[in-house]
This record gives structure tokens, sequence and C-alpha cells, in this order.
């Protein structure tokens, strides 16, 4: 029996909710932008790799998140009395390291919603996601579910992070486009984290709440303009923005050109522009594609929201 489980790629923060709120991705072109993860009973343990982006993976698999994953998830099926098997995995790496697209998260979601699953699900839906904000905290420095619970949710997804339910997913526009353009540059997640400052200006933090709780307002009675002009982040983006190279400009094309708003997708370098028009999606895209893309890396998707998020399953082999 072979297990299979893709999960979406997906924008953090979605400028107004740092850390708390992220949006699945998938693009209108049928494109994979995601990591596939399978996992099959075997004679002798295994953890192979291919996918556009597997040479920027750890050479040693040990160290590789999905071997992680694995050491992990078994840790907590022997807590819960259930006896691991020896298990091959592979992994499927389409999404770049340190994109703000979500890369690891989509690996970790990838990889526990296959197991889980070849396991007859011996873990509900919050158990799971707790153990996926767990396993992104150790690779990226510090636990945010921004990225894994839209990867595994699917949509939009607002973090309470509290019991009984520890997130839960927003109204969204179907019609609204979300253009992520990657620049092929690397940034990592711990980086981004750093430069920003440790205190927050009172100022700042009442803009914050205000911002997100009418964004989220705004969803519910589907007012999309007002929506669309709380999405602003006062928390990263005026600090992280000066490690984007073309992020003003790219703003300014964008926001003359349709598009609702524009900004930075988790911590970069990857930016977004959310337009309700796919001719100005289509515009906006074909201009970053020219202009902010740094190297042979980077790419550009026009996207929808991916109301499914991860989807795993068993097949015969
Ligand atoms: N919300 C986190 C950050 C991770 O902005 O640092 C983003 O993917």
């Amino acid at each position: 029996m072979l297990t299979k489980a893709y999960a979406p790629a997906s924008i953090g923060n979605v400028s107004v909710g740092f850390d708390i709120l992220g949006a699945a991705l998938k693009p209108i072109s049928g494109a994979m932008l995601g990591d596939q993860v399978s996992v099959e009973d075997a004679e002798q343990y295994q953890m192979t790799c291919d996918g556009v982006f597997a040479h920027k993976l750890p050479t040693d698999p040990s160290k590789n998140l999905v071997a992680l994953c694995h050491d992990f998830f078994h840790e907590k099926l022997e807590e819960k009395g259930q006896r691991p098997r020896i298990l091959k995995l592979h992994l499927t790496k389409n999404l770049p390291i340190g994109s703000g697209l979500g890369s690891s998260a989509s690996s970790v979601v990838a990889a526990l919603d296959a197991l889980n699953t070849h396991y007859d699900s011996p873990f509900d839906e919050t158990e799971l996601l707790l153990m996926m904000g767990e396993l992104e905290g150790k690779v990226s420095g510090s636990v945010h579910y921004d990225n894994v619970a839209p990867a595994y949710l699917g949509g939009l997804v607002l973090m309470t992070e509290q019991l009984p339910k520890v997130a839960v997913n927003l109204p969204v526009f179907e019609h609204w486009y979300w253009v992520v353009c990657y620049s092929g540059l690397s940034v990592s997640t711990a980086a981004a984290r750093d430069i920003l400052p440790k205190q927050v200006a009172l100022q700042d933090t009442i803009t914050f709440g205000r911002q997100l709780s009418v964004f989220v307002h705004a969803l519910h009675a589907r007012d999309e303009d007002l929506a669309a002009s709380m999405l602003s982040d006062v928390i990263a983006e005026p600090h992280r923005k000066a490690l984007l190279p073309k992020f003003d400009e790219s703003r300014a094309f964008a926001m003359e050109n349709g598009s609702l708003a524009f900004g930075i997708s988790g911590s970069g370098p990857t930016v977004f522009a959310a337009t309700n028009s796919l001719a100005s999606a289509e515009t906006i895209a074909a201009w970053l594609e020219q202009n902010y893309i740094q190297n042979e890396d980077g790419f550009c998707h026009v996207c929808q929201l991916d109301i499914e998020g991860a989807s795993a399953k068993k097949e015969s082999k």
C-alpha cells in the first residue's frame, strides 16, 4: 500500500495578519505549486527526493525535513501506544526553500498528512495541525502556523491558537486572483525575523488590531473594497522591504494596474498582488516576470485560493 499526499504553497501573513493569517494557493495554469510526499511499507527504511528544487535540500537524507517528520510522527505514535512500521519515504520538492511560499510547511504538511493517512488517522485534525506547527517551529526557529494551517486546511485560515478550535477558515472572494512572484533569491525566515524590532509601537499595535478585525468583518460582510483597503502591513513590511530589490516599483506597477492589494508573501522574497480581474492579474504577472525576477530560479504564477488544502490518499500498487 502506497500513500501519497500533496500540500499547496501558501502566502503567510497576507499583509494584515502577521503570523496568524495565511492563504493556500492554486495556480490557474494547473501547475503543481506544492510538495508531494509518498509513504510505503518497506523492508528497510529509505528517504529519497526528486523535483525541481531537490538539489537545494541537505545532501544527508537524515537531515531532510521529511525524515524529521517521520521520526517525530513515530515518536508521537509510540506515545499513543501504537507500533511504528518500517517505511520508505519519497519527497517531490517543487517549492523553493527560503522563498516565502511556505516551502517547509508544504513538506511538513504533506509528510504528516501522508503518514497519518498511511496509519489510518491515529491523530485528529487538531492534533495533526499542532504537530505541524511544532515541526515548522523546529525549522524556522519560531512556532507560527500561518503556512502550515492553510497548506493543511486550504483557503484563508486565521489561527486562534487555542482550544477548542485552533484555526478557523474565513470566507473568501472566490473571484479574486492572487499573483505570486518569486524573485529567485533566498531569504531565511529566521533572518527575516531577526531584523524585526522586538517591541511594536502602541500606534502600530492599534493599527494592526483595527486592520485585521475590519478585514475579517469585511470578508463576512462580502464587502471587497473594504477588505482590500485593510490589506496592509505595519508590522513586518516596513522593515523587510529593504531586503527585496524592486519592491516599491513592483507595488507601484501593480496598484496602477488594477491590483487591490500588494505585499510580501510570508517572510519574502516572494511578493503577491490580489486583484478581482484576470486581465489585470495577467498584466501584473507579465511585468513582475520581466522586472521582479532576479535569476533563473524565479517564477510567477496567477493563482486562486486552494480551497481543498492538503490531500492524501492510499493507492494500491
Ligand atoms: N509569519 C512568518 C513571518 C512566517 O513572516 O516571519 C511567514 O511565512
